[in-house]
């Protein structure tokens, strides 16, 4: 079984992900996995930050000469920033004179945010505390992970991308860059939707059998467990449900194949064969350049948010995060139903099974 887990705050030292259950044997290109983490950096509504940083993925266990040893791999992306930070954010009990950022605490939570209900949670007395973690900076780790969970799916023949298709409720790149373009002078913020598509997915990946077997909600919550991600559609979602049953379903011709794909390649929790459609909707980022109304948490009197360097947007970068967490929930099923050790295995139980079913990827 594949597994996955991150730490790491956003302006502190590191982010690290562990990733175990990979097979053996499956060969990894660094190149591959840096240009998806500068994919993620780019984007028009981005930060000045996304120049700061040029994330590059290390690894520090679990692979050798290229190829993983079928042991826990150890992904860590450096935070180049925390060279601001050293005092602010150390682990430890900082020595000297205050300096850098971070050294005030916040108590200006955002609207929006985790700040508010994860200092009253943690007990914290300093916004900071809360903010570091719920900040979507550990995507970047995530996207290394589902760069890793493209190449062992390429070698079943699947291919997953994604893309931003609308940004303030406007699409087309001319539109999009031009929503931002005002939301930026107005010192405001966008969300916006984007689409993951994969390609080559057998039929029958995913289960009826449970609950937690269905492969539509553990990619729902695989998306919904990013930051700023409040809805996800599969397919034609909740067009569906505004249609009659005959305007509404993927008629089967001879051959298998099907006359259309309003389903998103998912029928009963299962991959059907078709091509897989999902969708992710992005709410405004919550710190805005000219912030909401909140409260100091210090007087609890009226005061203004927190307004510290953050995007316009960031669907763009959503695209390429959300392209990762369908990759990793992809990568999972495939590996709980082909198994093996070796990535020699994992393939010929793949081959095995499509040469039981007349099924052929398209
Ligand atoms: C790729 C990405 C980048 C983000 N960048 C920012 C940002 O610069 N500023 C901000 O306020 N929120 C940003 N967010 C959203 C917040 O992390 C998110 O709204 C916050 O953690 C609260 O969680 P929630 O929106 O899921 O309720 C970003 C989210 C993603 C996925």
């Amino acid at each position: 079984m594949l597994r996955l887990t991150s730490a790491g705050e956003s302006h502190g030292p590191a982010l690290v992900a562990i990733l175990t259950g990979l097979p053996a044997g499956l060969l990894l290109d660094r190149a591959a996995i840096d240009a998806d983490l500068r994919r993620r950096q780019q984007g028009y509504g981005r930060s000045p930050r996304q120049q700061l940083e040029q994330d590059e993925v290390e690894v520090l266990a679990g692979l050798r000469h290229g190829k993983t040893l079928g042991t826990p791999l150890a992904l860590v992306v450096a935070n180049r920033d925390h060279k601001n930070w050293t005092w602010g954010m150390s682990p430890w009990p900082p020595e000297g004179e205050p300096h850098g950022k971070g050294t005030k605490p916040v108590t200006l939570p955002r609207p929006g945010h985790a700040d508010l209900a994860g200092v009253l949670k943690y007990g914290h007395d300093d916004v900071r505390n809360a903010l570091e973690r719920a900040s979507a900076r550990h995507t970047a780790v995530h996207v290394a992970a589902g760069a890793v969970a493209k190449a062992l799916l390429r070698e079943l023949g699947v291919e997953v991308a994604g893309i931003e298709v609308e940004i303030g409720g406007v699409s087309g790149a001319d539109e999009m860059r031009a929503a931002m373009d005002a939301a930026k002078s107005d010192r405001d913020t966008l969300g916006g939707i984007v689409e993951v598509r994969a390609t080559g997915l057998p039929p029958g990946l995913g289960s009826y059998a449970s609950r937690d077997d269905r492969l539509d909600g553990r990619l729902a919550a695989a998306l919904m467990g990013i930051q700023a991600v409040k809805a996800v559609e599969i397919g034609d979602g909740l067009d569906l449900a505004r249609r009659r049953g005959s305007d509404a379903h993927d008629e089967i011709e001879p051959g298998l194949k099907r006359r259309s794909n309003r389903a998103g390649g998912l029928e009963a929790g299962m991959t059907n064969g078709e091509e897989l459609v999902v969708r992710a909707a992005m709410k405004p980022l919550p710190t805005l350049m000219k912030p909401l109304d909140s409260v100091d948490l210090a007087t609890g009197d009226a005061a203004q948010a927190l307004v510290e360097r953050s995007d316009v947007a960031a669907v763009e970068a959503l695209a390429v995060v959300a392209e990762a967490a369908v990759a990793w929930e992809l990568a999972r099923v495939a590996t709980e139903k082909f198994g093996g050790d070796t990535i020699g295995d994992l393939v010929a139980a793949h081959r095995a099974y499509l040469d039981r079913i007349p099924w052929a990827p398209r």
